[in-house]
């Protein structure tokens, strides 16, 4: 294993003066490839302000952060815009499932939109990644049909899609029932054994942590544990 993400001392406070608040006030954290780790922590503690840093969406106020050796403090937009595209995939709470579109239109749409075209390569990719995740019988269907659990695989077909390196998901399991919640992290865990995809999981849930091989707390801006 090598060090994927290498972040060092970050701060984040939002507002300033008096409105302030101090959200990372400090934090290091290091992530070798392939791992599968929980981001461990309660409602307010700064997951999701660290994901959004972590996934290059905002700047930190001050510390550093490299990802594949590459320091993404100092990278202009359109190199982090790339470099994100490339190597970063994202699982949100909510699916943000395009209703009307099928659950494999959902999966190829983004990289369509980039490539300007929708290639066979890349349904044929679709498709694969929908049928790993249970979805076989599903691929046609409109996504508005689709349970939660259903939904929330879409989203993760669809972050995986250009096979990056990392995937940030940012309670993925927060809005579902136990049982989908236990077959979302299942199959996570199936593809980071299978193809070595390094996966950051934010959870306020200590079963869900407990599908990860690392678990790694936050509390008062820092690493707690
Ligand atoms: N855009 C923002 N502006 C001001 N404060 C924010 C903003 N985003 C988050 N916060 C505050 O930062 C703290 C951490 O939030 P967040 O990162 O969402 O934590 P978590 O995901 O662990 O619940 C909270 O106190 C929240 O109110
Ligand atoms: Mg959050």
């Amino acid at each position: 294993m090598s060090a994927l993400l290498e972040v060092r001392d970050l701060l984040k406070t939002y507002g300033t003066g008096e409105a302030a608040t101090r959200v990372l006030r400090g934090l290091s954290l290091c992530l070798e490839t392939g791992e599968l780790a929980a981001l461990l922590g309660p409602s307010g503690s700064g997951k999701s302000t660290l994901l959004t840093i972590l996934g290059t969406l905002m700047k930190p106020t001050s510390g550093s952060y490299k990802m594949l050796g590459q320091d993404m403090v100092a990278a202009g937009d359109k190199a982090l815009t790339d470099f994100r595209n490339a190597h970063i995939g994202f699982v949100f709470q909510f699916h943000n499932l395009l209703p009307d579109f099928t659950a494999l239109e959902n999966v190829i749409f983004p990289t369509a939109v980039r490539e300007g075209r929708e290639t066979p390569a890349a349904r044929a990719r679709g498709r694969d990644l929908l049928s790993r995740m249970g979805l076989a019988d599903r691929i046609e269907f409109p996504s508005a049909n689709l349970s939660g659990g259903q939904k929330q695989r879409v989203a993760v077909a669809r972050a995986l899609m250009n096979s990056p390196e990392l995937v940030l998901a940012d309670e993925p399991t927060g809005n579902l029932d136990r049982a989908s919640a236990n077959q979302v992290m299942g199959l996570i865990g199936q593809i980071n054994r299978e193809e070595g995809t390094t996966f950051l999981i934010s959870t306020h849930d200590e079963k869900i942590a407990g599908f990860c091989r690392r678990q790694i707390v936050v509390g008062e801006g820092v690493v707690t544990g």
